[in-house]
């Protein structure tokens, strides 16, 4: 019997997508996916390093994998990604039950050493299915590899909406951050590796798909003729049934203006830009590194709203970070009541072993950090109501990613959450939705028609767009 794996995925949308390519590859190598970590033959932790958080859930996971392997002495367990570095003794001697490493996207060893001799690649044999209403999201199905029965029709259908990493790495030094310790140089996959995992993707039944890299907009400076991500980003919307293309993460001293026109011209490329500032005040973004200033952070989003009409933006926030002053802080809420971002992620400071500010007293108490946490929240709760409510009345194109308790689920192009009832199935499909509920964190509303594409690539045509 094939051997069966199972992998389980914190972090970022970045390590979702590499552990979809892991999926995929231990299937193309014959082994089959399980949803039941249990049974799994071969386990894989792909983890998450950027908080000291992320971590802790790997160590609960590994606490627990403890008790299987002595069950189970015959299981692979390997753990991989972020928390994974050049030397990672540390980690070795905490965890001796986890018989193989692996940094981030380096699977060669582990796939020797669970697959050693490759399956000839069979047409069809990965499948990446989908499990509806779960949070299982990983699951590549290999050729002959068994389905259980009754959900079968779930599980082999493909996920409308898609990850793709185009950048690898990241070439900056924010003071705070792990990240480029861990995946090291920036490294961009050619144009035409990624059009043809888009294709394959799109064959699968994806509709939509996310680019990804920690900073996107400097895809392409590192390969042969320096396309940059307009150039792909035109390459991608030859693809016909490919309706959408999103991209993150973008950084405020690297977006090309030639990829913000791009956005504003391009009816494939979604109006949603995700541009994280990190604080509003000057003297913060120095102690980070940044790279700008808050003068030019705003002269960019100014640019942005003038060329992309109706862009909606996300932002990510740090607090706390050592020597934070309440009048640094201030600087941030201020910034926040500036800009009125669609969405804002905020996280405490969690000093992180190597990194240039884990040198610096980490000062600010962890209430502090908390009471700095919750006035973002609640600015921007308030924010997110007032600019979601003008939506009432308004018919959204939604593209239908999910069903969530009863309720199918999409986005909007600007990437606003929708949830609507209907009976048919809208899997995949662009419903016209007129929003009748709105919140600070998602619509709702009726389907009132589908829009032209999708009606057409279910009679079998390809709608050319004009
Ligand atoms: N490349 C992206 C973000 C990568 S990490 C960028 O440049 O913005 C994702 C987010 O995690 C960051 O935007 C930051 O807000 C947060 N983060 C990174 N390091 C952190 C740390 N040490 N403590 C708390 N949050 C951190
Ligand atoms: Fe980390 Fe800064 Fe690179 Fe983003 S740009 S991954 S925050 S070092
Ligand atoms: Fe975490 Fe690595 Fe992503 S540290 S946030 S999984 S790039």
């Amino acid at each position: 019997m094939a051997k069966s794996f199972f992998i389980w995925t914190v972090g970022c949308q970045m390590n979702e997508a590499d552990s979809e390519r892991l999926g995929r590859e231990m299937a193309e190598r014959g082994l089959c996916a399980t949803d039941n970590m249990e049974e799994a033959d071969v386990i894989v932790l792909n983890t998450c390093a950027v908080r000291a958080a992320a971590e802790e859930k790997t160590f609960g996971k590994l606490g627990e994998l403890k008790e299987l392997k002595r069950r189970k002495p015959d299981v692979t367990i390997a753990v991989g990604g972020c928390m994974v570095g050049a030397d990672h003794s540390d980690l070795k001697r905490r965890a001796p039950h986890v018989s193989e490493f692996f940094r981030p996207i380096q699977f060669e060893s582990l796939l020797e050493r669970v697959a050693p001799v490759a399956a000839p690649s069979r047409n069809g044999v990965a499948l990446v299915a989908l499990t509806l209403g779960a949070d299982l999201r990983i699951s590549a199905v290999g050729d002959g590899c068994v389905v259980p029965s009754d959900d079968a029709g779930s599980r082999t259908k493909s996920r409308p909406t898609r990850w793709i990493s185009v950048i690898n790495g990241c070439n900056r030094a924010c003071t705070y951050c792990i990240v480029p310790s861990r995946r090291g140089r920036e490294a961009s996959r050619p144009i035409s590796e990624i059009v043809a995992e888009a294709r394959q993707l799109v064959s699968e039944g994806a509709r939509e798909v996310t680019l990804l890299g920690q900073i996107v907009d400097r895809y392409g400076r590192d390969l042969p003729g320096r396309p940059d991500l307009a150039d792909l980003f035109d390459a991608l919307a030859a693809i016909d049934d490919l309706w959408r293309i999103r991209f993150l993460t973008s950084h405020p001293a690297d977006m090309p203006e030639r990829v913000i026109d791009a956005v504003g011209t391009l009816d494939k490329v979604m109006e949603n830009i995700n541009i994280p500032v990190q604080s509003g005040s000057d003297t913060m973004l120095r102690r980070m590194k940044r790279g700008y200033t808050i003068e030019r952070y705003l002269s960019l989003i100014d640019r942005i709203r003038q060329r992309v009409p109706g862009v909606t933006l996300a932002t990510d926030i740090i607090v706390g970070m050592s020597g934070e002053t309440d009048a640094e802080f201030q600087a941030t809420l201020d910034l926040l009541e500036r800009v009125r971002f669609d969405v804002v992620h905020v996280a405490m400071y969690s000093p992180r072993p190597g990194t240039t500010a884990a040198m610096w007293e980490d000062d600010v108490p962890r209430e502090v950090k908390r009471e700095r946490l919750h006035a973002v929240e609640s600015v921007q709760e308030r924010i997110a109501t007032e600019i979601n409510a003008p939506i009432l009345g308004d018919t959204v194109e939604v593209l239908v990613d999910d069903r969530v308790r009863g309720r199918w689920q999409g986005r909007t192009r600007g990437n606003k959450l929708v949830f609507f009832d209907h009976e048919e199935n809208w899997l995949g499909r662009l419903a016209r939705v007129t929003i009748a509920r709105t919140s600070p964190w998602s619509l709702g509303g009726d389907v009132v028609a589908e829009s032209a594409a999708s009606v057409a690539l279910r009679r079998g045509l390809t709608l050319v767009r004009t």
